[in-house]
């Protein structure tokens, strides 16, 4: 098995000798002072994710990021650059869109100014009644920076940002083999939550609660940390590095199929031909890596062509900081984001979209987190969480099970009986995404 060099700016997520030993005290999930301190220190300072570049094809083609009262356009050009803007018309500051789209200009719906998809001012009525002069053709929507990396459009409301690939760093070297711009969305939702948006980077930042709390993923992706790479970057992201083998200190019930068997037949290993379960989970899953390299052409798996060896059989389920994480898995991509709410820190919105790699004469995927989608791009939808009433494709998903903790763990943060976490090693990545957190909200960063 060829050896996958672990990158220069590593450091040990597993140990807390890394940390200061910030506390992580309740009330920066509840305390609207706290969330005013994250809107001034943090949010206007970071990179976000606007929108889908495969959603900006064609000149005038645009998306709108809502993200608490700031609204902003991004919206493709002529010359096939994307530029982002204020969602705000400089009259008397009526927001232009409410949705994404294509326009070949905007429309303000108050007086009716036409702005170009330049961002420059076109039309208005009675030009000749502005005593300071027709703004026509000089008035210009307040631009914001803009970049694209993997298939994703971002922008940042902080003129003095790094630039994107500094800011991701080192995400974009870690999957440059991933064929990340041609992954279609198959299911995609908006989901109203009643929890902190912090309780995602939290969760998604250890797998310690994964044995309890999703029984279902053991049999599936070893998830012992002895097993898995807990990694952590200066910029604050993250990632676990797990091999998706079934774990060894696991067994389902007998009788039980393991759909690490359906894998393994997939990809023409018998396995029934492995003397026991150990050397199945072990050497099946060499086994396994060695039969992608020699079938994947034949089979349409075109975006292996770069993977390496831990790539074409593990899942790094990353978080890129504060609020944004993937799973990568080899055919399948899962991207999480939480916004906080506009008014209340005790709310936000969890964005769900499930992207695949399509693969010759397949028609259909299975989205890993809500079932068996035709492969063909979806929009996404808003709804509210209500017990996963209003998101019925995810019940019982892993997701879902996250997002029935939620609520009770928000419960806590406020509860005077909660004070501090008391981490395990292999959650130390939750108490450095803290600090990191900290970092920017006293302007260390
Ligand atoms: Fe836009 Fe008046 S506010 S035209």
């Amino acid at each position: 098995m060829e050896t996958i060099p672990v990158h220069p700016l590593t450091l040990n997520g597993r140990d807390p000798g890394q940390l200061r030993g910030d506390p992580i005290t309740g009330d920066r999930y509840y305390s609207p002072e706290f969330a005013q301190r994250e809107w001034d220190q943090l949010w206007t300072k970071i990179w976000h994710v606007a929108g889908r570049t495969q959603e900006l094809q064609e000149p005038g083609d645009f998306v709108v990021h809502d993200f608490k009262s700031e609204s902003v356009i991004c919206v493709k050009q002529d010359d096939g650059s994307i530029k982002a803007f204020y969602n705000v018309c400089l009259h008397r500051g009526m927001k232009l869109v409410t949705e994404g789209g294509y326009n070949n200009n905007f429309h303000c719906p108050y007086h009716g100014w036409v702005w170009g998809r330049d961002g420059v001012l076109q039309e208005l009525n009675d030009p000749e009644d502005f005593p300071q002069g027709n703004p026509c053709n000089k008035l210009r929507l307040q631009e914001l920076r803009c970049d694209t990396w993997g298939g994703m459009v971002w922008y940042t409301m902080n003129p003095d940002a790094p630039a994107l690939l500094d800011y991701l760093s080192p995400m974009p070297e870690l999957y440059k083999n991933y064929p990340m711009d041609t992954a279609v969305r198959v299911f995609a939702r908006k989901i109203k939550l009643n929890c902190n948006w912090k309780f995602a980077t939290d969760n998604f930042s250890e797998s310690y609660h994964t044995r309890t709390a999703h029984p279902q993923v053991p049999p599936w992706i070893d998830q012992d940390y002895w097993s898995s790479r807990s990694e952590m970057f200066p910029n604050g992201h993250g990632r676990t590095v797990q091999p998706m083998r079934p774990s060894l200190r696991d067994r389902l019930p007998e009788g039980e199929p393991l759909p690490f068997d359906f894998i393994l037949r997939q990809w023409d290993i018998d396995p029934d031909s492995y003397p026991d379960f150990d050397a199945k989970a072990m050497q099946g899953w060499l086994d396994l890596k060695a039969a992608k390299k020699r079938l994947w052409k034949e089979r349409g798996y075109k975006h292996y062509e770069h993977m390496n060896d831990e790539e074409l059989t593990d899942s790094p389920h990353t978080v890129i900081f504060p609020n944004v994480t993937i799973s990568f898995l080899p055919d399948n991509l899962i991207f999480f984001r939480t916004e906080p709410d506009a008014k209340d820190p005790t709310k936000c919105t969890f964005d769900l979209w499930c992207l695949a790699f399509p693969v010759e004469g397949q028609k259909e995927v299975e989205s890993v987190m809500a079932g068996t989608q035709p492969l063909q791009e979806a929009e996404s939808e808003t709804c509210e969480f209500n017990g996963g009433l209003g998101v019925p494709e995810i019940i019982d998903s892993i997701v879902w099970q996250d997002m029935m903790l939620s609520e009770g763990q928000q419960n806590g943060w406020q509860s005077q009986g909660y004070t501090d976490s008391y981490l395990a090693g292999q959650e130390t990545r939750v108490r450095f995404f803290h600090e990191v957190l900290n970092d920017y909200l006293e302007g260390r960063r």
